[in-house]
């Protein structure tokens, strides 16, 4: 059933405290009764009416088997990436995993060379550090540069790691933490060494639902023939439609690009969370008018954090970002000394990601989640103000 009603962006977010709080996934179960939760990539939000019927449904039928056809799910998916970002996907060049994660250390450890390492760009994804080490492989950190106006690939420092024998590069676009949409030209130029060194480039493109409204964003596969013979892409709709917990990754391939037999979708089958595949499908294929609304009230939320930041946190800046529900708040040149994470938990009882998670490149940083009601973002942008500034 498509989700035609466009659901607004205040109901949606329309959930109490206490509401949330009776929650018993990550964010708001393992903090303190006082604290305010503003860390981990989940949502304050309603799900998706299409969803809800399709698991509704689900159990209706007491339907919790292995998956069945992934025709339908696969359909979903390639208009979706067609509609919105020009992306022509062939049905047979996709194959489902538990996550993006499990998808992603597949790879790893398939293409890492003789060193066994994989570049990253930090500050980035937290969890890209456990997942290299769960996969067995070292990072090359090659940090971003620039990062208080955007971040932007360090090509040099790039291309030398590249040099030394690293055979993969873990790219995160949209990126987590910086909400950076990396634009094609950008992409085609690090496209060019992947090729030139013979190295893989796997893009955790998971992000890309949440591109704000006049961003572009660009799949790897689309970017170059470079691009497309190096590269393999990760999607997901559990990161966007908020049901990280019922697991689906999407690894997405080229006709001419890399492929181990391990990810094909003959063996990977079984491997997904059923109710994962199905809410999947009811994502890309039904609920648009819910995604747009939320992507449209991030867009807000971004631009009213920079009056909140500006009036409560005077001397903390961030960049503001072109995807997603993450703000990366800059600490650096203020006089606060200890990890700003600490600070706010014990003086403001707000819960952000330390920055330090992110890379050495984090430290003086940290992440805030505004996906919630703008409400909810003011009222934790307050509390830490009542903390400003540090004593
Ligand atoms: C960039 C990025 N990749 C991957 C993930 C996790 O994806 P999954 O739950 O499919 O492993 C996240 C979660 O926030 C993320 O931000």
């Amino acid at each position: 059933m498509t989700d035609t009603a466009h659901p607004t962006a205040a109901h949606l977010f329309d959930l109490s405290d206490n509401q949330l709080r009776a929650r018993a996934s990550l964010k708001w179960s393992t903090v303190e009764p006082d604290v305010l939760p503003a860390w981990v990539a989940e949502m304050d939000v309603m799900l998706a009416s299409p969803i809800i019927d399709t698991l509704q449904n689900a159990l209706l039928r007491h339907d919790a088997g292995y998956p069945g056809e992934s025709d339908d799910v696969v359909q979903a998916f390639t208009s979706f990436a067609h509609d919105r970002w020009d992306w022509h996907i062939e049905p047979d060049h996709i194959s489902f995993h538990v996550d993006a994660a499990t998808a992603a250390s597949k790879l790893m450890r398939h293409y890492a060379g003789p060193d066994r390492s994989v570049l990253i760009m930090p500050p980035v994804y937290n969890r890209f550090y456990d997942w290299l080490a769960g996969s067995g492989v070292k990072p090359v950190e090659v940090p971003l540069t620039d990062v208080p106006n955007g971040g932007f690939f360090d090509l040099d420092g790039i291309e030398a790691g590249l040099n030394a024998g690293t055979k993969v590069i873990l790219l995160c676009n949209p990126h987590n933490p910086l909400g950076r949409v990396f634009s094609q030209h950008e992409l085609s130029e690090l496209a060019e060494l992947a090729h030139r060194y013979d190295a893989v480039v796997l893009s955790d493109e998971i992000h890309a639902p949440m591109v704000y409204q006049g961003v572009e964003f660009t799949p790897w596969l689309t970017v170059s023939d470079a691009a497309r013979n190096t590269g393999i892409a990760l999607h997901t709709a559990t990161k966007s439609w908020n049901f990280a917990g019922l697991k689906c990754g999407i690894a997405i391939r080229s006709a001419t690009g890399p492929w181990p037999a391990e990810l094909d979708p003959t063996m990977t089958r079984t491997d997904t969370g059923f109710w994962g595949l199905l809410a999947t499908e009811a994502s890309f294929r039904d609920s648009r008018p819910w995604i747009d609304t939320v992507r449209a009230h991030f867009q807000e939320q971004t631009q009213h954090l920079t009056k909140l930041v500006a009036e409560h946190l005077p001397g903390v800046t961030f960049h503001p970002p072109q995807a997603s529900f993450l703000a990366w708040l800059n600490f650096r040149d203020t006089e606060l000394t200890e990890e700003p994470a600490d600070y706010f938990l014990r003086e403001a009882r707000v819960a952000l990601s330390p920055g330090v998670n992110f890379g050495d490149a984090g430290r003086g940083y940290a992440r805030l989640n505004m996906g919630t009601s703008t409400e909810r973002l003011e009222r934790i942008i307050a509390a830490m103000g009542v903390a400003w500034p540090p004593r």
